[in-house]
């Protein structure tokens, strides 16, 4: 068993494990209702009112300390989550290391994104750097033409981020104005060997004005993209993808950095 194998071992027992505190937490809730119900009976019952109302404020406060007492299911820091503007999920007919490669292959925004990225163009890499379980590439980017929608919210030359969280996260991390940044996570979830789940979340500090409009052009804009990656993810699915990852093979060019890092994962 590789890293990886294990790494996701790893994942899929701490997924059953919360899932099992979550089943006893739900079943915690279900008791207390059933006692509350239990005793407002019990003093429709009786004559007698204060035991059974005592009783029943107490098992109230039970239910009330144990609903604070739920499982966290969402592992985002609070910091993110607050901040959080819209999420997207597909099931895609292609293997995941499609999406793997194809979200570590930054070429592939000049080139398959023209459209919806207008013509973005990757200038240099800044700077890389190696993680535990992934690693960080910085690279500058300048959008070219004059009248381009992205200019609503970037300057025209940034230093934009991709990072490898670990073998199932990316995050795409673009400076936006006043000092703030847009934050995109990419969690990708082998589903068959065919089939895979694709999460895309989008994060960012706006002001709770704009917040609605953002969230309807934010979808948009994730739908288009993904529409234009779908026949490059099927190019790659009809290539053996699987050697791309285990043939130890790398990449010369410097903006398959994470590429190789991953390769590098992989046969470990
Ligand atoms: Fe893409």
């Amino acid at each position: 068993m590789n890293k990886l194998q294990r790494e996701r071992k790893d994942d899929e027992t701490v997924l059953l494990i919360n899932q099992l505190k979550y089943g006893v937490w739900l079943l915690g809730v279900t008791a207390w209702l059933f006692a509350i119900v239990e005793r407002i009976i019990a003093v429709a019952a009786c004559t007698y009112f204060s035991k059974e109302i005592f009783q029943t404020l107490i098992i109230c406060l039970f239910l009330i300390t144990w609903l604070y007492l739920q499982p966290e299911t969402n592992q985002a820091p609070v910091s993110l989550r607050s901040s959080h503007i819209i999420s997207q999920e597909y099931i895609l007919p292609y293997p995941y290391l499609c999406q793997i490669y194809h979200l570590l292959n930054l070429k592939h925004l000049e080139t398959i994104h023209n459209f919806s990225l207008n013509n973005l163009k990757i200038n240099s890499i800044t700077q890389v750097q190696t993680t535990s379980q992934g690693g960080i590439i910085k690279f500058q980017t300048s959008l070219d033409s004059p009248i381009n929608a992205l200019r609503m919210w970037r300057s025209k030359s940034v230093e934009v981020d991709l990072i490898l969280h670990n073998p199932y996260t990316v995050e795409l991390s673009i400076p936006v104005y006043n000092q703030k940044r847009m934050v995109v996570l990419f969690n990708v979830l082998p589903l068959t060997k065919n089939e895979h789940y694709f999460f895309i979340d989008i994060y960012g500090d706006l002001q709770w004005w704009i917040k609605p409009l953002m969230k309807v052009l934010l979808h948009f804009a994730a739908a288009i993209t993904l529409f234009e990656d779908l026949p490059y993810l099927r190019a790659l699915s009809e290539r053996n993808i699987e050697n791309l990852f285990h043939s130890h093979k790398s990449s010369s060019h410097e903006t398959m950095y994470l590429y190789n890092r991953y390769i590098e994962l992989c046969n470990t």
